[in-house]
């Protein structure tokens, strides 16, 4: 039997051995990044020797090539004047006559309008780019001052030069505003979050069951009536668990506000593309004009409130559906210059038009085989529509079933099968499925996260490694694929502090695979170098994000006698906190200062549990390996 003195020396020499505390940390040596900080990793990086600087007193000044430059060239010059109190005046080419010179330029050579190039020598920075190609060479420009710089008093830039462009030329977010509503500022800081990211798409959808969220002058009890509902599910799918907070919800953003965000994302390069649903998640639109729906004298419906897909659809068989539906797109053509307009057409239930004399009529007219031609003919009917008015319409992957007008975009959610499919019929497709770029989906373990949709885990590290061209197309059908897109639906994110949560950091990541080659593309690069720097920028901007947890260590049970435990903080200037003792870990822990030593005796086990705080307070979860000094237990298969 073991005394206690002798597990009180053994627990001793193991603690001396694990956690020898000196209390300043040693100064991690610095870790050259090929990519040089910026996130999406660039098409081609070349370093070169010595590094550009400005200090206080330099004889330098911001350079315009040509008008349109101007506008790049007072972001500059306003961006060093915030981060560094630097007054570096903005003149013309012609002017100039300064010793180091940050030049912007349109007059170059590169064919692609979202490519620039990026030169750095320590005479000056030149970018160069036709059109946005500007806006993302600055972007970069920003991102490198920001990760190279190590004071606030001057800026340094390491020489180099960038050639760059994206992959995809469809790079979003898709913000549902219908399950909950955001602030105007707040879908501003997200298009500013996109710009930075060269992301190009803000897909809004503005219409739900739950809630109508765009003001149409025509049809005013969209906005008195379809917006509000009278409480909200406040939990999740499971009925158990789905209670009411009994509390009425709603609002809308008038036509005025609109056009402010349309004109505020067209200045940083991102096209907003609004989503009218339709035939299906239209309850809303029943509750104010029950006419709209299936049979003689529909209704009374009231505006959704629990979670899920509702039978009460527009009749596809009155011919007023059509008339509303023309008036509303043609005012939402009005408040949205996109070329694309998203129409939906996902998840709509055929029962309603089973028994609708209406519906059938329609389906005799025109000789359709079912309810899924009738869908087919709807979604038709819009699109040409819409093609007359000189747009094109972009749907759900469902609106393919029954057949589908050649020149429409299908947007893939469900299995990656529906995107192939898309694309071997001629479409284009973007890809937004459930299993990679869903980001209502979890990020860590159920029970740790805030609520989620589910058991869908879409870690930042699963987002980073999906590939948004499906490999079993042709070189030739891959061509359909133009973009990637990842989905906010809110549900589950009734704050707007939830959806930044939700979304960042996996941003980053959508970002990278959005815009840089496969080739080009390094998860340990990206997740262990960049992030950590873009998380540290993050954490000084008041935004909420998910912390991730200490690089090195997972949720595991590890078999052995000898262990070295080595972490690194995924957000720079982070601390991590660890403890052996099976508490929630807390800045009362031991501090990581380096790697951890640990010698488990025969038959036993031991637990290390450990956190990020960041600098400005924000904690990850806990992250608990296990160590057991025993045998591994033989896994059963029926186990998996
Ligand atoms: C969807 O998630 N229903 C497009
Ligand atoms: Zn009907």
């Amino acid at each position: 039997m073991m005394t206690k003195n002798l597990l009180t020396r053994i627990a001793a020499l193991w603690m001396l051995l694990l956690c020898a505390g000196s209390v300043t940390a040693p100064a991690r040596a610095q870790q050259a990044d090929r990519n040089l900080g910026i996130i999406p990793a660039p098409l081609s990086v070349t370093a070169l020797p010595g590094e550009f600087r400005i200090v206080p007193g330099d004889d330098v000044a911001i350079v315009y090539g040509s008008d349109p430059a101007r506008k790049e060239a007072f972001l500059f010059r306003d961006y060093l004047s915030r981060a560094y109190g630097l007054d570096v005046p903005v003149v013309s080419e012609r002017k100039c006559r300064a010793k180091k010179t940050v030049t912007f330029t349109t007059a170059c050579d590169i064919s692609n309008p979202e490519g620039y190039r990026l030169t750095v020598r320590e005479s000056g920075i030149e970018v160069c780019g036709r059109d946005a190609g500007l806006f993302y060479g600055l972007q970069s420009l920003l991102q490198m001052c920001s990760t190279a710089t190590t004071d606030r008093e001057r800026v340094t830039v390491p020489c180099a030069e960038i050639r760059d462009e994206p992959r995809y030329s469809y790079r979003g977010i898709m913000q549902d505003v219908g399950y909950h509503i955001y602030p105007v500022s707040f879908i501003k800081k997200q298009i500013d979050l996109l710009a930075r990211y060269k992301m190009n798409v803000y897909h809004w959808h503005l219409t739900e069951d739950h809630g109508w969220r765009i003001e149409i002058k025509k049809y005013p009890r969209l906005t008195e009536v379809s917006a509000y509902r009278a409480q909200t599910c406040i939990s999740n799918y499971d009925p158990e668990l789905c209670g009411m907070d009994s509390t009425p919800y709603g609002g809308y953003y008038t036509q005025e506000e609109i056009r402010d965000i349309v004109a505020y994302a067209a200045e940083r390069h991102v096209t907003v593309i609004p989503e009218i649903e339709l035939p299906g998640h239209t309850l809303a639109v029943l509750a104010a004009y029950p006419e709209l729906a299936c049979g003689d004298d529909p209704g009374p419906f009231k505006v959704a409130e629990t979670w899920g897909i509702y039978e009460d659809v527009f009749c596809a068989g009155k011919e007023a559906t059509f008339r509303f539906l023309e008036d509303v797109l043609s005012e939402v053509m009005e408040l949205f210059p996109s070329k694309y307009i998203h129409i939906g057409g996902d998840e709509c239930p055929k029962e309603r038009w089973k028994e609708c004399p209406y519906c059938q009529q329609r389906i005799a007219d025109n000789g359709l085989k079912d309810e899924f031609e009738l869908q087919s003919y709807f979604i038709k009917r819009i699109e040409k529509f819409v093609t007359s008015r000189g747009r094109r319409i972009i749907g759900w992957d469902e609106i393919l079933e029954g057949g589908l007008a050649p020149d429409a975009t299908v947007m893939n959610w469900r299995d990656i099968s529906e995107g192939i499919k898309a694309a071997q019929q001629n479409h284009d497709v973007i890809m937004a499925p459930t299993e990679y770029v869903y980001f209502d989906y979890l990020q860590g373990p159920r029970h740790a996260e805030p609520l989620a949709i589910g058991w869908g885990f879409n870690p930042t590290e699963r987002v980073y490694a999906y590939d948004p061209t499906p490999a079993d197309l042709t070189p030739e059908q891959q061509k359909h694929i133009i973009g990637v897109e990842a989905p906010l639906w809110t549900e589950h994110m009734d704050t707007h502090r939830k959806v930044e949560y939700m979304m960042l950091p996996r941003l980053m990541a959508l970002a990278e695979i959005a815009w840089t080659p496969v080739e080009v593309k390094d998860s340990t690069n990206f997740l262990e170098v960049r992030l950590p720097e873009h998380l540290a920028w993050l954490d000084t901007t008041r935004t909420v994000y998910r912390v991730p947890t200490p690089i090195g260590m997972r949720d595991e049970t590890l078999y052995g006698s000898e262990f070295t435990v080595t972490l690194k903080a995924p957000v720079k200037g982070a601390a991590i906190y660890y403890n052996f003792d099976g508490q929630e870990p807390r800045e009362t822990d031991y501090l990581y200062e380096k790697p951890i030593r640990l010698i488990v005796p025969p038959g036993e086990k031991r637990e290390i549990r450990a956190i990020v705080i960041t600098p400005s307070g924000k904690r990850s979860i806990s992250t608990t390996t296990v160590f057991v000094n025993g045998p591994k237990p033989v896994e059963n298969p029926e186990d998996k």
